[in-house]
């Protein structure tokens, strides 16, 4: 049996798969049955990577989702439109897709996965999260027996590379951003990144699958990596922690936290040692307790592989037919609501410019203690002109108590400025 793609991009992951499908050898049997029938570009003059009959090229990508031939639409475009409008209508063409776009299936997830069990056809996503590493099937399948407590992951490459340089001493954030980009990690507009919003879609998802209902993508809090500083990188360092880029999604009674911000991780904290580009994703879940996966989240062959994983599966499933999959094919049910963060409860680092002036050490512990904000550690450690550097870590609080004695703060006369502020993980994730 042959099973045609028609392939929308041929940008890094559409080449990267190319690349695979054109070299059977040595992989799995089923990849012979694939064939690329059509491919979407934007430009046919383009010089290309890879080999590909002329002939297999269009620019028309509307014709690829309506052909009659094509059994599988691959999507690699990335963006919200015509990305989604070509999966939509590929689904009600009766045509399987496979998708790599996070930003995608955060927004519409529950619109593509209803039409999709509507006209009986397969979404599948492993490239969308993580890149490589096998996390959608196992959520699905593997785990299913599990209730879900905690998802925790290093979801964007860039911003665990330019992190894990800054704590090298590699450079500032600026120069090893660049150094992400002209290794092709970064994203085309680097703020996805920077700024946490790929980790937000990423998260948005896994917080989908693992608690069973559609996370809207809005509820989902960010806070990205511009403000960190190598003086925070050093100063954790010394407390005993490194600086990570955390996505969460966290079961709180009946609600779900799902939040991504810079976070203070533990150095023996599996992690904390996941470095560079890689990604990972720590899932505690009830009654299997903890898994890591770990891996290349980005990049041509790394996606590509979770592409071509996809096929494999669809192609398998077709062959065997008669009707979905439940464990494969993927509804939400009820959506899931959002812990508010003011309800969140943690520990948080800060770092503070004050004047060097008597007793404004006892007024940042007054100051905090008003709000109910306990402090476990609190340290001069320099000075930044005339500045002195206060770091302080507090014990756990609410971050509504934490966030008004902040505000409180900002007010103080000797306090110049609040320079950085980034949550701590707990110990051991619950
Ligand atoms: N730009 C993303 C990253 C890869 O840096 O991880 C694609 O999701």
């Amino acid at each position: 049996m042959v099973f045609k793609i028609g392939l929308l991009g041929l940008g890094t992951v559409g080449t990267g798969t190319v690349e695979i499908l054109s070299d059977p050898r040595d992989r799995h049997p089923l990849l012979q049955e694939l064939q690329i029938w059509r491919v979407g570009v934007r430009n046919l003059a383009k010089s290309r990577r890879v080999c590909l009959d002329p002939g297999l090229l269009t620019t028309d990508l509307g014709q690829i989702v309506t052909d009659p031939e094509v059994d599988v639409v691959v999507e690699v475009l990335g963006g919200l439109e015509p990305a989604r409008t070509l999966i939509l209508q590929a689904i009600q063409g009766g045509k399987h897709v496979v998708t790599a776009n996070k930003a995608v299936i955060a927004r519409h997830g529950s619109e593509i996965f209803s039409a999709a069990a509507r006209a009986g056809v397969y979404v599948f996503l492993e490239a969308a999260v993580a890149g490589g590493i096998p996390v959608i099937e196992p959520l699905k399948q593997s785990l299913g027996a599990n209730r879900i407590k905690t998802i925790t992951g290093i979801l964007n490459g860039t911003t665990n590379y330019i992190l894990s340089q800054m704590s090298e001493g590699r450079g500032d954030f600026a120069a090893v951003l660049a150094a992400a980009q002209a290794m092709g990690y970064a994203e085309a507009d680097p703020a996805t990144d920077i700024d946490g919003l790929d980790a937000a879609d990423k998260i948005a998802i896994l917080a989908s699958l693992g608690f069973g209902g559609q996370v809207d993508r809005e509820e989902v809090y960010c806070e990205g990596i511009r403000h960190i500083q190598t003086a925070d990188i050093a100063y954790a360092q010394r407390l005993g922690f490194r600086i990570k880029l955390l996505a969460t999604a966290q079961r709180q009674g009946e609600q779900i936290q799902v939040r991504v911000h810079p976070t203070l991780v533990p150095q023996a904290h599996p992690l904390a040692s996941v470095n560079d580009v890689y990604n990972a994703v720590l899932v505690d879940a009830d009654p299997v307790g903890e898994v890591m996966f770990l891996g290349r989240g980005a990049g041509a062959g790394p996606t590509a592989s979770a592409v071509v994983a996809d096929l494999l599966n669809l192609t398998a499933l077709v062959q065997v037919g008669a009707g979905l999959d439940p464990l494969r094919s993927w509804r939400f049910a009820n959506p899931c609501s959002v812990a508010p963060m003011a309800d969140l409860v943690g520990r948080f680092y800060v770092r503070i410019l004050s004047q060097d002036s008597p007793g404004v050490i006892g007024s940042l512990g007054t100051c905090f203690g008003s709000h109910g904000v306990s402090l476990e550690s609190v340290v001069q450690t320099g000075f930044l002109g005339s500045l002195a550097e206060i770091v302080l870590v507090t014990h756990n609080v609410r971050e509504k108590h934490f966030q008004a004695a902040l505000t409180a703060l900002r007010h103080l006369e000797p306090v110049h400025q609040v320079a950085t502020m980034v949550r701590v993980l707990a110990e051991s994730p619950t």
